[in-house]
């Protein structure tokens, strides 16, 4: 062979290898008095398209690099104008051919200089990167260091030697792609750089090298047992405790343990002879015990979120502000466990759960899914080439984070399938760390874990699993140890635009089953990158948007919250449906019930205060005492007497309402008191339905616009000039029976059926299971272009019918639907019927009237649940009462449009004018309300929030059915309970002007 075409030895970013020339892994720590520089800041930066593209010439101090781009360091260089970032979910997005990475590979090369303060005291110094992706090579003072892969750990090199006072230089070369790519195949952006922090620190003689503390309780006798295993040897104090020992000696003392709920610290000091560490000591125990997964001896319940790390402008690059940000919110949210999917978080992130109080599943910077794809031929995690390179990742991990109380367990990694790979990781985590149970979902034998996890599993089968009834393995001594497992799911809810449904579902059987511990949703966040249009219109980037020739589209925005962090409609609905406190109810009998959910608190720290509404208006309030309740008791209390009534009698007209709310007595470190952690509500004794009050609030001028009809209104419908119909307050073509006036409103789109809605995520469901495709199934059955056949126009003596065939083109079925509208002095009613005709073989996506009213009816008042969105089955947080919004404030901003916005049980809704002038519909039964700037299909077509362009017309749904959300996008779809079938149906709104005096 011609020796230029024999193949060259693999470089050392494709060789599988962890890499070369790092320290052993040890502890992180965030401070101590040991000297440390930050090496953040403006780093000279080149691009290159190729891994060799240079020579390692910029590597000596003397080159130059004055004319590169200033580039801030952390931060990943696409998110910074050098090349772009690109979204895949499972493939690689280059060729699978292990450990070979393409020759285009995006290189950037990083220089900085740096002085050593003028204290500086010599010897002994380590060079800490926290996280680089995916493979650096490095060099100080033109001395090569070495090259590391695993790019959300943090790696060291030792470089006292070569350290000068003033004029250092540090070289990274940094390339996006390498062997260690292979293993980073998680579901998120590709963004190489260096992301998290640079730092030198000193290393006095006699500092820490590491050190492991072993903090437990035991809650039989309240005490705590501490040993602090440091090398070197030294001591360890903790005052408030009255410890002082000597390293590796341990001592027993009586200790408030640590909880995710009650994070309860010691302050204490590690020492050596060359340094000093302050520690925060957390004592408490994790064990798996008789099946169930205990901390300090109690079983826990998961209320979980998967976290990635995200910015919608920086990528996975956090700050502590935003880390904190994130627990404060999921707090505030009653959210107590976080799966850090699918990588070890920053590590100050882990301090903060430490104070905050979280359960923390830590899991390994480790996924190879695209192999799925190729049948896992050549997976990394069954080829022992790799386990070096896997064993590498597990210990760096493990030593890292290990002295956090908050991590209560280790997860190897996600989807990797399964191989020997892996088990190595598990026994070399439980060798080093026997006190902390292994999670790992994608081997269903359990072979190398402790609880028994799954993803999207439906909850027939969580019922099934909670019962230690499901199906069985084919190996019956896996089976047997897998049933003896906990059960946790590590993924479930599927939080994919509008949803996830069936959370309160999930949550009754977690309750139920002692196996079930809960899970966690996936997931925190949608990362979506802040883009601009050209005409300078804000916007959330998804895959696809920076022209990926492969992408996965918005399959990377399926968070709890927006990528700003602002929370959407999931997240409200999954504080309610998690909320440690149960408070519920019985307004004719005059009590409430209060039950303590937690696992560990009581409920002193709260305050509970009552109020009854009427019609949505607060007649009283007070005051409830709730005793200081035990975990899992409950208390059966008397409700006040109020105003107007015996204890639980409406006072007034309307119907009355108690709320009973829980909140923080005091301050916390993540919220102020005052703040509502639970909140229950039950309909008072005997509620008077009363027709709803017509007067605005406020009172203005006389109408401004001509009115078409005259008063008195008509009870008869008459034929008018003009070819109209008069009836009551309404005026209609007499052709079609199109409403064309109600009053003196002008209406801009006459009301009729509708039962399209612009597909959720979960609408559209994904290729796993065909039938749950809704979004293809309604448009093959045509609903998305219904027309409307009007068969007939009749004015009778009372009435004027309408009746119309909706129906889609090329098929054969129908809805036949008739209006029939009468009158009252100054109102409208409207009764629909609606008759399937066909063979429906889909639900409908909603059924209900739409309207259109003219654009300046933009205030809206309603009565019924609230404040925020609502769909059958994402209805757990909605509460009735009175509130005041505008059409805008209604639209939930998912980062690709859907269906959004609509709320639940509407009695009455008012709409207003600037001047007070506008219309009330009431419904019989209650409906759904939606409003907005445009119409369902013009929602449909939009596929950034840019291009939803509001219109002159604001769009009323009324609707009588919604199909439920369901987790369709990447699991179960909505429970049958909450599918809307075709069939029959009869509602009825009525419309009126609202009084201005
Ligand atoms: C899971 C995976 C996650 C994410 C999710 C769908 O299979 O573990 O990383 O891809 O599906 O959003």
């Amino acid at each position: 062979m011609h020796e230029a075409l024999r193949p060259a030895a693999v470089p050392y970013y494709e060789d599988p290898s962890p890499g070369s020339g790092a320290l052993p892994p040890r502890a992180w720590w965030s401070t101590s008095d040991a000297r440390y520089v930050s090496l953040n800041g403006a780093w000279r930066f080149r691009l290159s398209e190729t891994a060799d593209a240079h020579g390692d010439d910029f590597a000596r101090p003397e080159f130059d690099a004055t004319r590169w781009d200033l580039l801030p360091v952390p931060a990943h260089w696409p998110l910074q104008g050098h090349g772009s970032p690109a979204y895949t979910n499972v493939v690689y997005p280059f060729p699978v051919d292990p450990p070979r990475v393409p020759t285009e590979n995006p290189t950037g090369d990083h220089r900085r200089s740096f002085d050593l303060p003028d204290d500086w005291p010599g010897g002994a110094a380590l060079l800490r990167f926290d996280g680089v992706e995916s493979c650096a090579r490095v060099w100080l003072n033109g001395a090569e260091l070495g090259t590391f892969k695993g790019s959300r750990l943090p790696v060291e090199f030792e470089v006292g030697e070569l350290l000068r006072p003033r004029g250092n230089v540090l070289a990274v070369r940094v390339h996006q792609w390498s062997s260690g790519s292979y293993l980073e195949d998680q579901d998120m952006w590709w963004l190489p750089g260096i992301f998290r922090e640079v730092t030198l620190i000193e290393r006095p003689e006699g500092s820490v090298a590491d050190f492991f503390v072993h903090a437990d309780y035991d809650h039989v006798t309240g005490a705590g047992t501490l040993r602090v295993d440091c090398e070197p040897g030294g001591s360890v104090s903790v005052p408030e405790l009255g410890l002082d020992l000597a390293t590796g000696e341990s001592a027993t003392v009586p200790v408030e343990p640590w909880s995710a709920e009650i994070p309860r610290l010691y302050d204490a000091e590690l020492a050596t002879e060359g340094e000093r560490i302050p520690l925060r000591v957390g004592f408490r125990t994790v064990a798996v015990e008789d099946g169930v997964f205990k901390v300090n001896g109690r079983r826990i319940l998961l209320r979980g979120v998967n976290r990635h790390e995200f910015h919608p402008d920086h990528g996975r690059v956090l700050d502590l502000e935003t880390m904190r940000q994130d627990l404060v919110l999921m707090k505030r949210h009653n959210i107590n466990a976080v799966r850090t999917s699918h990588y070890p978080p920053h590590p100050a992130f882990l301090d903060l759960c430490d104070e905050l109080g979280m359960w923390i599943v830590d899991e390994c910077d480790l996924e190879t899914h695209g192999f799925e794809v190729i049948g896992w031929r050549g997976n990394p995690v069954d080829d022992e080439r790799w386990t070096p390179a896997l064993l590498d990742r597990a210990a760096r991990m493990v030593e890292r984070d290990k002295n956090h109380p908050s991590v209560v367990m280790w997860s190897l990694g996600n989807e990797c399938g399964t191989g020997r790979g892996l088990s190595a990781m598990a026994s070399w985590i439980r060798d080093r760390d026997p006190d902390r149970p292994i999670h790992y979902e994608g081997d269903p034998s359990c072979a190398d874990t402790d609880v028994y996890s799954r993803m999207y599993a439906d909850h027939a089968e969580v019922a099934l699993i909670g019962r230690r009834t499901e199906l069985p393995l084919p190996d019956a001594e896996s089976d047997a140890k897998r049933r003896s497992l906990p059960f946790i799911l590590c993924e479930y809810a599927h939080a994919m635009g509008n949803g996830p449904g069936g959370l309160s579902e999930y949550q009754r059987l977690f309750e139920t089953h002692e196996r079930c511990q809960g899970g966690f949703v996936w997931e925190w966040i949608d990362h979506g990158l802040r883009q601009r249009t050209r005409a300078g219109v804000e916007f959330f980037a998804y895959g696809g948007d920076f022209g990926e020739e492969l992408h996965d589209g918005n399959f990377v925005c399926d968070g709890l919250v927006f990528p700003d962090r602002t929370p959407s409609p999931g997240l409200i609905e999954y504080k309610k449906v998690i909320e440690p406190v149960r408070i519920d109810g019985d307004g004719a009998a005059g009590i409430v019930r209060v039950t303590n959910g937690y696992d560990f608190a009581d409920l002193s720290p709260l305050s509970f205060r009552w109020t009854y509404e009427v019609e949505g208006d607060a007649v009283d309030s007070g005051d409830l005492e709730v005793p200081a309740l035990a975990p899992g008791a409950t208390a059966e209390l008397k409700l006040p007497r109020v105003p107007g009534g015996g204890s639980g009698t409406p006072a007034g007209e309307g119907e009355a309402w108690w709320t009973v709310r829980a909140a923080l007595a005091d301050d916390t470190g993540w919220a102020p008191a005052g703040h509502e952690v639970a909140w229950g509500q039950f309909a008072a004794a005997a509620s008077t339905t009363t027709a709803p009050r017509t007067s605005a609030a406020s009172t203005s001028a006389a109408p401004t616009s001509a009115a078409p009809t005259e008063a008195p209104h008509t009870k008869t419908p008459r034929r008018a000039e003009g070819g109209v119909v008069l009836l009551g307050p309404g005026t209609f073509d007499a052709a079609t029976g199109a409403l064309r006036y109600l009053d003196h409103f002008q209406i801009a789109g006459a009301p009729r059926l509708d039962v399209w809605r612009a597909p959720t995520d979960n609408d559209a469901g994904s290729g796993r299971h065909p039938d749950l495709q809704l979004d293809r199934r309604w448009r093959e059955a045509g609903l998305h272009r219904m027309r409307h056949r009007l068969d007939g126009v009749a004015i009778g003596a009372d009435a004027l019918t309408v009746t119309t065939r909706v129906a889609p083109a090329a098929g054969d079925i129908g809805l036949r639907t008739v209006f029939t509208w009468t009158a009252t002095d100054d109102r409208l009613r409207l009764t629909v019927d609606v008759t399937p005709e066909g063979d429906w073989t889909v639900p409908l996506p909603r059924i209900g009237l739409r309207l259109g009213v003219c654009g300046s009816l933009d205030g809206v008042e309603w009565f019924g649940g609230g404040p925020g969105e609502a769909y059958p089955d994402t209805r757990a947080a909605s509460r009735i009462g009175r509130y005041t919004s505008t059409v805008d404030a209604l639209q939930t901003p998912y980062v690709r449009p859907q269906e959004n916005g609509a709320r639940a049980d509407v009695r009455w809704v008012r709409l207003r004018r600037e001047d007070g002038q506008g219309l009330l519909i009431t419904g019989d039964p209650d409906f759904w309300f939606a409003a907005r700037r445009w119409t369902g299909e013009q929602l449909d077509t939009a596929e950034h929030t840019y291009d939803l362009t509001p219109s002159e017309t604001i769009w009323l749904n009324l609707d009588h059915g919604q199909q439920g959300i369901g987790s369709g996008s990447c699991g179960p779809g909505a429970l049958p309970q909450h599918w809307l079938t075709a069939a029959p149906a009869t509602f009825s709104f009525t419309f009126g002007a609202l009084e201005t005096t």
